[in-house]
């Protein structure tokens, strides 16, 4: 195999470089840049091949030998040692097929110019997982086809996933060209077909490479047996691509906190990986999601203070002021900062076997953040083999959808077009700590943003304030027939008649329209509190008394709308009417029809109600009239207590 090695072949350098000034190869070998890169492929597109391939010609650099270099060591001598072409990729490729359910496997390979990191992705059609794993950190992406088959659906679905990640580097390796005989045409027709599909998919540019990773043509050395062909080897294109980092330099300047570092009253410093830009002491930069600004006033590394970071670089950040910052803070530029939000449209990526739930709590990392976050069902799903968009109700293993997502605390964001670092994330199961998804966000919705300020310039303080009272939910509770809207209806008169600004909510009346999509299953009535809840707590931030008259059965969800408003403004008051005084009026003949068995699940009958335990207020109608209870209640609200009779 070394005679496809020509003699001005950069490894060659390299080793003659390590054998006569050990200090200045690794001296250059730590001024190289490094590649990321995955390769993606069906199965036997020849994917382990052209690995190997690259890491023979490239004389391997295993990884600890990598790690003994990056450690300025001079273990450096195991370097070129023969190793047998297909030996390597049986190994590589049995190492694959065990790999493929854990993991993505990374190789390392090293020639005169760059460092490569190259990460192994399994190319069957379910391990979107491990596609996702390699992609997420890859500049670049070889896909692989095989010349006798042409662009696959698995190509498509490969070129599509990688495109989403944000990999803007694509080469098509049109692979096994010794098996048809090296003909341009085939290959033409190929990059034809790929072109077009490129297009719809958005990929704006790529390079094509006819290659033979069994034969070496075009990998290392241009191949005589492709004299049609000008562009450059593989290795020749990825030495030269110009990669994702150096661009990362001239946006705005960005570091994620990490940790804190405080060692003493003195020394304050905000320590992380620069995720994008340069800073220098005496820039001007403003901490997220705070918005507090300050100057940098040093740069402290292990080594000693620096003039200037940049993207790439670990560092701690010094401010001239005492202002608030930890972790999962962001400090950035104060002319050009991210932004901050709390609602997201965003892609997702489900990568567990559990499919998602709408509404259910994940913890959600981006950058140094965390926080908990909840997913609406989604917009659609993608099929990834026809690029169309399906209807669904969750995602399942694989499945790409776009969603909206709300998150608990604002979250420090980029879309992740813009910036990968702070627009990607990953969501994690609260119980079994696994990560069930890959998220990437598109832009924060309005309304959350809208919402935000509106609270902070009119407060639901100022609202109530103006209206002369204090906001609070009265929240009649008790069986059908038990007098709550009655009564609520004459506290509401009253409050009315004394100038107060009040709204009744009542059970019949709201399940005709907010909630006419409910019926009376334990399921329907813990969603028609919870809405109801959520009106009666937006009513009292408008400053307003609030009534809600429903029957809500169940302790754990007047408990939750307790726990919605702030404290005391829930009012319990429980119509503790008896279940046959309540059958006995039977005022709406619901009772009867229940008995007879033509309504089913009826509260009291064949479904359960749960009585308040410590309601604020009790009545019993058996024993008080209408009349004196709402003259109780009024009394109540208003601060002037009575005791219960
Ligand atoms: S809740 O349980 O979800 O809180 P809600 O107060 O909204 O109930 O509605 C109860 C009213 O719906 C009753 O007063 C009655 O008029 C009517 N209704 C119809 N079917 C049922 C039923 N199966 N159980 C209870 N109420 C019913």
């Amino acid at each position: 195999m070394t005679d496809l090695i020509a003699k001005a072949d950069p490894v060659y350098v390299t080793d003659a470089l390590i054998a006569d000034d050990i200090d200045a190869y690794l001296d250059s070998h730590q001024h190289k840049t490094m590649l990321r890169f995955i390769t993606c492929g069906s199965v036997d597109d020849g994917k382990s091949t052209l690995i190997g391939r690259l890491l023979y010609d490239s004389k391997m650099i295993f990884e600890d030998q990598l790690a003994a270099l990056e450690s300025d060591s001079r273990r450096v001598g195991t370097q070129g040692q023969e190793i047998d072409f297909a030996l390597l990729v049986d190994g590589l490729a049995a190492e694959r097929e065990q790999g493929i359910t854990i993991d993505v496997a990374y190789r390392f390979f090293n020639t005169e110019k760059r460092k490569f990191i190259v990460a192994d992705c399994p190319g069957h059609e379910q391990y979107t997982r491990n596609m996702i794993t390699g992609a997420s950190t890859a500049d670049l992406a070889v896909i692989l086809v095989d010349a006798r088959k042409g662009v696959l659906v698995q190509t498509r679905r490969h070129s599509y996933l990688t495109h989403l990640i944000g990999i803007r580097n694509i080469v098509l390796a049109v692979n096994k060209m010794d098996l048809v005989g090296y003909d341009q045409g085939a290959y033409e027709a190929i990059v034809r077909d790929y072109t077009e599909f490129a297009r719809s998919i958005g990929i704006e540019r790529f390079t094509a490479l006819p290659i033979s990773g069994f034969k070496g043509d075009n990998i290392t050395t241009r191949s005589a047996n492709t004299a049609w062909y000008r562009g450059p080897t593989l290795i020749e294109h990825l030495e030269t691509v110009e990669v994702n980092t150096a661009r990362d330099i001239d946006k705005p300047f960005r570091l994620p906190v990490q940790w804190v570092n405080r060692p003493n009253l003195d020394f304050r410093g905000f320590s992380g990986l620069i995720a994008a830009g340069t800073v220098k002491p005496g820039d001007a930069v403003r901490v997220l999601p705070s918005g507090k600004t300050s100057t940098v006033s040093r740069i402290v590394t292990m080594d000693g203070d620096l003039e200037g970071a940049v993207a790439g670089q670990s560092v701690t950040v010094c401010l001239a002021d005492e202002i608030d910052c930890s972790r999962g803070d962001v400090i950035a530029s104060a002319d050009a900062p991210p932004q901050a939000a709390n609602q997201f449209e965003s892609t997702l990526v489900w990568l567990s076997d559990e499919a998602l739930i709408p509404g259910r709590a994940y913890w959600l990392k981006l950058a140094t953040q965390t926080v908990s976050a909840t997913v609406q069902s989604p917009k659609y799903a993608v099929n990834v083999n026809t690029l169309e968009h399906v209807a669904v109700k969750t995602l399942d293993l694989n499945a790409i959808g776009v969603v909206e997502l709300t998150t608990d605390k604002r979250l420090v964001f980029e879309p992740y077009v813009d910036d990968r670092t702070l627009g990607g994330y990953i969501l994690i199961d609260k119980i079994t700590n696994a990560t069930v998804a890959a998220g990437m966000l598109h832009f924060s919705l309005r309304r959350a943003q809208n919402v935000h300020w509106q609270a902070l310039d009119v407060s639901r303080d100022a609202h109530a304030a103006l209206k002369g009272q204090k906001a609070s939910v009265l929240w009649f509770t008790g069986l059908s027939g038990s007098g709550k809207s009655t009564i609520a209806n004459l506290v509401e008169k009253k409050l009315h008649a004394m100038g107060k600004h009040t709204f009744l909510l009542d059970g019949d009346n709201v399940r005709h329209g907010l909630n006419k999509d409910l019926g009376f299953t334990e399921a329907d009535r813990i969603e028609n509190i919870r809405r109801v809840g959520e009106v009666a707590r937006l009513m009292t931030d408008a400053g307003l008394i609030v009534l809600t008259a429903f029957i809500s059965p169940f302790r754990a969800e007047r408990e939750m709308v307790r726990k919605l408003l702030p404290e005391g403004e829930f009012v319990e008051v429980f119509i503790d009417t008896p279940l046959e005084e309540a059958e006995r009026r039977d005022v709406k003949g619901l009772y009867k029809k229940a008995r007879a068995g033509q309504l089913r699940n009826f509260t009291g009958i064949d479904s359960p109600y749960e009585a308040p335990l410590s309601p604020e207020i009790r009545v019993d109608t058996t024993r008080e009239s209408p009349e004196d209870a709402a003259e109780r209640i009024v009394d109540r609200i208003l601060g002037h207590w009575m005791p219960t009779i």
